[in-house]
């Protein structure tokens, strides 16, 4: 008899309302799959790397409590660090591009695909002399690493790599990564590129020269602190960091200041000199082992 209890289907009607609530709760998703749900279905954020949904909803899940309000601004915080960006059409823009490639001129359509990009358009007035002038004083002579890439791949044509030299770009749309993959293959370039998040995967590959470009400040906008934790990682002989010289809405006032200031902590903390070039819209600082 005992057994026989035990072992008993207990009817829904017997349950107290409680453990039936309880019960229905559990069938519930978890607040954090919640909004990673919710940015899933947008439009804009659906093709970002799972570990970015999931830690942007972590976060937001920290200062809201509903899921709704958390989505929210999980939103907006993925705007500004990436969204923002964006223009609408940019991926087909780049979809086209990358098809058009063997039949028109190279570099023609590498810029026509970086005007899609805020960072990479802002570039483009300078292009040739960046690219000497780092090729210059880099001397790149192993594998160069991109993290958090944008469009900037598609400076390829002005990077004067070897073409031996593999290259790896990171960033966290799946889509655009697909993209600057074919890319990176139709013009015989040894490497690829990956979805990946540097804050959520920081690097563990070996790379001779890393590239941060206009990435620090978006990564700080993420994880206070994770510029310096990102850069002690790294093992490359060469990092490159860059910060634009004005803001994406024009604003310039004191921001060269602010990335010098902030700068000259970085290259404190890790006991480092850094080389710096600059250009009207962009700083570079070099920074050399
Ligand atoms: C200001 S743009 C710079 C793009 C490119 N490096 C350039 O200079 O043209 C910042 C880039 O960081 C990427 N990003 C933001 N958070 C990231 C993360 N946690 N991991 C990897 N990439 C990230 C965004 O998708 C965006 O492409």
């Amino acid at each position: 008899m005992k057994d026989e209890k035990e072992h008993s289907v207990v009817p829904c009607a017997s349950l107290q309302p409680a453990s039936y609530g309880e019960r229905l709760c559990s069938l519930k998703p978890d607040p954090v799959s919640r909004v990673v749900e919710s940015l899933r279905s947008s439009v804009k954020y659906r093709y970002l790397c799972e570990a970015t949904l999931t830690r942007m909803a972590r976060w937001a899940l920290e200062r809201h409590a509903s899921p709704k309000d958390a989505a929210k601004a999980a939103k907006s915080k993925l705007h500004q660090v990436y969204g923002a960006y964006m223009e609408p059409g940019t991926c087909e823009r780049v979809a086209r591009g990358v098809a058009a490639l063997p039949e028109e001129e190279l570099r023609v359509v590498c810029r026509r695909i970086m005007e899609s990009h805020a960072s990479t358009r802002e570039r483009l007035a300078d292009l040739e002399e960046i690219g000497l002038a780092l090729a210059d004083l880099v001397k790149p002579q192993g594998p160069v690493l991109d993290l958090a890439c944008g469009l900037n791949p598609f400076a390829l044509p002005w990077m004067n790599l070897s073409p031996e030299l593999s290259y790896y770009a990171w960033d966290i749309d799946a889509r655009l990564i697909g993209h600057i993959d074919t890319f990176l293959a139709g013009i015989g370039c040894p490497g690829e590129a990956v979805c990946r998040d540097v804050l959520a995967e920081p690097p563990d590959v070996e790379a001779d020269v890393v590239l941060l470009l206009k990435a620090l400040p978006c990564l700080e906008q993420q994880e206070a602190g994770a510029s310096l934790r990102l850069l002690r990682g790294l093992s490359a002989r060469v990092v490159v960091v860059s910060f634009p010289s004005r803001s994406l809405g024009g604003r310039g006032k004191g921001m060269a200041d602010h990335y010098g200031a902030f700068m000259q902590g970085i290259c404190g903390a890790l006991d480092i000199e850094a080389r710096i070039l600059m250009w009207p819209s962009e700083t570079f600082y070099i920074l050399q082992r």
